[in-house]
């Protein structure tokens, strides 16, 4: 029995969680995986009506109590700062350790690319980012603010353990999945400290991984790559905030980011599932959402829980939606989100 705590949150977040919920639903009555749910508040609504972002209640329940956690997303204009959505995820993410952030950029059907690719090449790419360190750990802070001489400062911040352990499990996975390049995505030449660090731990550790092909890029000349060459990359691995940019970079040759689903992992089996994608506020209510990555995000959560059965039969499933034109706005069809849940927990119910 795998123990989920959903947490919708804001925007289009509770419209595709229902759906991935469905499947994971049909995923179990077709006898491919147990689930149990329970559903949490967290979001603007409920910090606009209580003053709590998470909680440590929340929190503690959310570490103890449940196998995974999926999330929708968070983020509201009513909250300008974001300050519930950096509680409630970055809380999490921080709080739980989940320092790996797995983000595959699948092509799952030819004609989603906007890019030319050749009859050989296709683009399957395991983007891992670095989830607990970088900007993102709220160093700084500013002096004098909304006067003519405001200063702010945020600090980047990395540690020989932080890059070492997810370098390395950008190597596992690379070894475990039968791939055979992992890129480094740095900057290095400008922000000689973070990024200097960040080379001399990937290369390494690269030494220990003799049958992979371990290369660096800078980073703008690697997003400039991906554009152009996508089918090279293999796996890359990257700091936090450049992780960030690289994966909606990613989900845009693939889809969009109505097709990009992410794991938040500590390799010790915990994990936060999520879309790629945000609240999309200029979504919300038209049933124009596109639930495939929440679907797939559900997928990865099967998958890492031990149910690889369920998690192959929802992406085929997923697949042959796309195929068969079953598809959102964003995609070119003209299905509403539920009507896209549907048909897929259909398909994973039918169980051939
Ligand atoms: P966004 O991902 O919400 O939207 C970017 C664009 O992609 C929009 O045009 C949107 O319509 C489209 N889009 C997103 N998801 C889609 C889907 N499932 N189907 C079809 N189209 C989809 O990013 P944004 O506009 O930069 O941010 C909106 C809010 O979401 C902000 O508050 C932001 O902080 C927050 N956010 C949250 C998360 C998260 O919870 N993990 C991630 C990104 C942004
Ligand atoms: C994401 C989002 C978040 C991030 C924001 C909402 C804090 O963009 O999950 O990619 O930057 O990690
Ligand atoms: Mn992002």
């Amino acid at each position: 029995m795998i123990r989920i705590a959903l947490l919708p949150g804001d925007g289009i977040g509770p419209e595709v969680v229902r759906e991935a919920r469905r499947v994971l639903e049909a995923a179990e009555s077709a006898g491919w995986i147990s689930v149990e749910f329970e559903t949490f508040p967290h979001g603007a609504d409920h910090y606009l009506a209580t003053g709590e972002t998470l909680g440590e209640d929340a929190f503690a329940r959310l570490r103890d109590d449940f196998s995974a956690i999926l999330v929708g997303a968070v983020g509201d204009s009513r909250v300008p700062d974001g300050a519930h959505a950096r509680d409630i995820l970055l809380g999490l993410r921080f709080g739980l350790d989940l320092f790996v952030n797995l983000r595959p950029v699948r092509l799952r059907s030819r004609d989603l690319t906007p890019l030319r690719l050749a009859e050989s090449e296709t683009i399957d790419i395991a983007i891992v980012r670095e989830n607990t360190e970088g900007f993102y750990t709220g160093s700084g802070g500013s002096l004098r603010p909304g006067t003519a001489h405001e200063v702010a400062i945020s600090e980047s911040l990395a540690t020989r353990y932080g890059v070492d352990r997810v370098v390395r499990a950008a190597f596992e996975l690379a070894r475990r999945e039968g791939r055979r390049r992992v890129t480094l995505g740095d900057k290095a030449n400008a922000v000689p400290h973070v990024y200097g660090l960040w080379r001399r731990v990937f290369l390494e550790i690269a030494d220990e991984y003799p049958e992979l092909e371990a290369e660096t890029r800078y980073v703008d000349t690697l997003a400039m790559e991906l554009v152009r060459h996508p089918a090279r990359f293999d796996v890359i691995v990257a700091e936090n905030l450049l992780g960030d940019i690289l994966s909606d970079l990613g989900a845009g040759l693939v889809g969009g980011l109505g097709l990009a689903p992410s794991a938040n992992l500590d390799l010790s089996g915990r994990g936060l599932y999520e879309p790629v994608h945000g609240s999309a506020p200029d979504l919300v209510g038209s049933g124009a959402a596109n639930p495939m990555a929440a679907v797939l995000s559900a997928a990865m959560l099967a998958r890492e829980n031990g149910a690889a059965e369920a998690a192959d039969r929802i992406e085929a499933a997923v697949d042959r939606a796309l195929h068969a034109g079953i598809r959102t706005p964003d995609l070119g069809g003209d299905r509403s989100t539920e009507e896209v849940g549907r048909w897929i927990a259909e398909d994973v119910a039918r169980g051939d």
